[in-house]
């Protein structure tokens, strides 16, 4: 794993877990730390040992955003340069499935970063908005795209042109997180469980096929799902799961 100033990483089994640990500051996303993310999600994408990554904060927060400080001083050109969502492109090409377990603020850039996961799991006071229209700018890393995406226009508009912080229940009833927990450490760890014994290859494949879904007609994405639905065939796990089925016992995946 590269060196990390500002988060934590571990493996426990199958699950590849990352914690954001800037905890003085809300765990606010300086470029480090978002390299940081990226590199950890990346090195365990790579790792075969690892089926699924877990991503959590850590403290009173999930994250509180982008790092205000550090972009006072930013130019469009300065902007240009540094390109600093390049990395957080980096996050929507991870194979693997990524859980995020979110707690306290949810705001901003840390709001993108939950909507570039693939199932959020969230604790009752968790609270989400993008505040960056009182900043005078706008969500950059994504923001406008997966809310609207998601939720639909006007319904993302209203919270993109306020800023006003939505409760995780709405959160919830509008489809934006999987699901408002009592303990999320507990759920997002017995989903990852669940998931490290599924078959990885059809999670990574299921995933890109989702993933198509949001940007490819029905037919271009149809025919997609197709070519990974074949390709599955390859597997081990494919002839294991229909054998378990016939012989009326439960599959072993990722056998070595
Ligand atoms: N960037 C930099 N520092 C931040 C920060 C952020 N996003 N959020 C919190 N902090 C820092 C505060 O400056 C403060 O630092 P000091 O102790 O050195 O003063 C420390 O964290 C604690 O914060 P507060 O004193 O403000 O704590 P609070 O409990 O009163 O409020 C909060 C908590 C509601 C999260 C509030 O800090 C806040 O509103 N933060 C900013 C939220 C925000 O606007 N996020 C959007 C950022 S822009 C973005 O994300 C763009 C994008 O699309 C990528």
């Amino acid at each position: 794993m590269p060196t990390q100033q500002y988060v934590k990483t571990e493996m426990v089994d199958r699950i590849g877990r990352i914690r954001l640990d800037r905890t003085a500051r809300y765990n606010a996303l300086n470029r480090t730390m978002v390299r940081e993310i990226v590199e950890a999600m990346e090195t365990f994408d790579r790792d075969e040992r690892v089926t699924v990554i877990v991503l959590t904060g850590n403290g009173k927060s999930f994250s509180a955003g982008a790092d205000i400080e550090e972009m006072l001083e930013a130019t469009p050109i300065s902007m240009e340069l540094l390109d600093p969502f390049a990395d957080w492109d980096r996050i929507s090409r991870i194979k693997k499935p990524i859980i995020a377990g979110v707690h306290g603020f949810v705001l901003g850039g840390g709001f993108e970063l939950a909507l570039a996961c693939d199932l959020i799991y969230a604790d009752p006071a968790t609270q989400f908005g993008f505040p960056e229209v009182g900043l005078g700018v706008m969500p950059g890393a994504g923001g406008t795209q997966r809310l609207t995406k998601c939720i639909g226009r006007t319904r993302a508009l209203e919270w993109l042109f306020t800023g006003d912080r939505m409760k995780a229940e709405e959160a919830e009833r509008l489809g934006i997180i999987n699901r408002v927990t009592a303990d999320v450490e507990a759920t997002v760890l017995a989903m990852a469980e669940r998931l490290s014994n599924q078959p990885s290859m059809a999670l990574r494949l299921i995933k890109d096929a989702a993933n198509k879904a949001v940007d490819l007609s029905l037919q271009d994405g149809m025919e997609h799902e197709r070519r990974n639905f074949y390709l599955l065939f390859a597997t081990a796990d494919q002839t294991e799961g229909m054998q378990a089925f016939l012989e009326k016992r439960s599959p072993i995946f990722n056998q070595q």
